[in-house]
């Protein structure tokens, strides 16, 4: 079904660069098969993430016009935190350049060596910055198929279960929302809240990855008894009010090109953090953010929370999740928020799973189309061959969406009976985690 018309109209707009077939495959050679190594510059459609790439609105342009550049207590950062606290309902806030900043700082404050921190999935910047405090990350997601109402669903007895085993170990406990190790599925409220209750009992914290909250509060509206009246607005403050703080990466739902919210209630808990956004972000009235950036925050906050905007996100990607399906792309549908699945492997079966298939088909995709997408499967044991096409927020309309759909079908047609993928020829890390950043790949035969 047609999503129907944009809740908004052009105002300023960007040319796409098209490349002839030639250019594309000499751009992609150039760069080693790796999307995250090619310009930009030749690309015509980007679905690589949905983070930072939003596009602003008219409020937030001329919001950043005020923006206030004092190193202290300035009026952006004012209207930050106003935002903040109105819309999350939490007392403290810090400012952070962006999602992993604040978590960063957040695990400095917490995480000693042997932590163990529970979520749903950690996304791998999450994981990271867990690691590299020397604690461990573990993952407790619901085990169940994409078909359910809220796959991104943490295990509640699993929780109840590590925190009776190593409660003295878990300095905090969190919930992703929208999931997005778990293909960007939605969390429902009656598992936060059930979370919330595990954590109350054993006194631990509690905080909400809520990167995409505004996509899973749409979710809660859609699916959830008891929430088909309220406005995203209220179910998301209801959400916040489960947990004892959030981080938010306002590169997503804030519709903002830079910036991170570190939330929280407890005042112990900002004390402990603030000398960490001090040393590594700034002072705490801008934590590595400009006075334009706080301003484009506090806006777009209110923004994502629209609900005809909300109505067209969701509407937006289901059309393209059925784009898809009816010309038989196999992925993993229903689809998430924030981006589409597809299975590389069932794209490209023979291919062999040493080969990268995921990475095979984003590189063929490319060179066809000129769609950059990404692929999240070949370094990920649970994802097996998983390419990810994200779309960011109010950038791309029905007819490019159509397009890509279109491109795909077209390869995964052609390429059925490809028999041989990439192999690597370097990676500048030895962490399995960042490998597809920073490899490089080529051709086993010509593509
Ligand atoms: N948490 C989640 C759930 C995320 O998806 C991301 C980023 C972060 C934290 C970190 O935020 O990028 O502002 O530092 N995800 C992006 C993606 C990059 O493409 O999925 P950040």
């Amino acid at each position: 079904m047609e999503p129907g018309m944009e809740p908004y109209r052009v105002k300023s707009v960007e040319e796409i660069p098209f490349l002839t077939a030639k250019e594309r495959k000499d751009a992609i050679l150039k760069a080693d098969f790796n999307p995250y190594r090619m310009l930009a510059s030749n690309i015509t459609i980007d679905l690589i993430t949905d983070s930072g790439f939003s596009a602003m609105s008219t409020k937030q342009w001329s919001a950043m016009m005020l923006g206030d550049e004092s190193y202290a207590g300035s009026a952006s950062f004012e209207r930050y935190q106003s935002a903040v606290q109105d819309i999350t309902g939490y007392k403290y806030v810090l400012p952070a350049h962006q999602g992993r900043a604040c978590e960063k700082v957040l695990f400095n404050a917490l995480v000693t060596e042997g932590s163990v921190i529970v979520n749903n999935n950690h996304y791998d910047s999450t994981k990271t910055n867990i690691s590299l405090n020397k604690g461990i990350a573990l993952d407790i997601a619901m085990v169940t198929d994409d078909t359910a109402d809220f796959p991104g669903n943490m295990d509640i007895d699993k929780l109840k279960k590590v925190l009776e085993e190593k409660g003295e170990e878990i300095p905090l406990v969190m919930i992703t929302v929208t999931n997005n190790k778990m293909r960007g599925q939605p969390v429902s409220m009656a598992n936060i809240k059930a979370a919330s209750y595990v954590c109350k009992a054993h006194g631990i914290p509690f905080i909400l990855d809520g990167c995409r909250f505004a996509e899973n509060s749409w979710f809660i509206k859609e699916r959830e008894d008891g929430y088909g009246d309220m406005t995203p607005r209220e179910i998301a403050k209801e959400m916040f009010s489960y947990a004892d703080g959030c981080m938010i990466s306002a590169k997503k739902d804030a519709n903002s090109t830079m910036g991170g919210v570190l939330a929280m209630n407890s005042e112990d808990l900002y004390d402990q953090c603030v000398p960490y956004v001090i040393a590594t972000e700034g002072h705490t009235t801008y934590g590595g953010l400009s006075g334009r950036d706080l301003e484009a925050v506090a806006v777009g906050l209110y923004e994502v929370l629209d609900e005809s905007y909300l109505r067209y996100r969701r509407a937006n990607l289901k059309f393209f999740e059925e784009e898809l399906i009816s010309q038989g792309v196999p992925g993993v549908f229903p689809a998430g928020g924030h981006a589409i699945y597809l299975n590389a492997n069932k794209l490209c079966p023979k291919i062999p799973a040493d080969e990268f298939p995921g990475l095979t088909f984003a590189g063929l995709l490319y060179i066809e189309s000129g769609v950059r997408c990404l692929d999240i499967g070949s370094f990920s044991p649970n994802a097996s061959d998983l390419i990810r096409l994200a779309v960011p927020r109010r950038v791309y309309t029905t007819e490019h969406l159509k397009y890509v759909a279109r491109m795909i079908a077209r390869v995964a047609e052609k390429n059925k009976d490809r028999e041989t993928g990439l192999t690597m020829t370097r990676s500048r890390t030895k962490s399995a985690q960042y490998k597809h950043v920073t490899g490089s790949f080529k051709m086993k035969e010509d593509m």
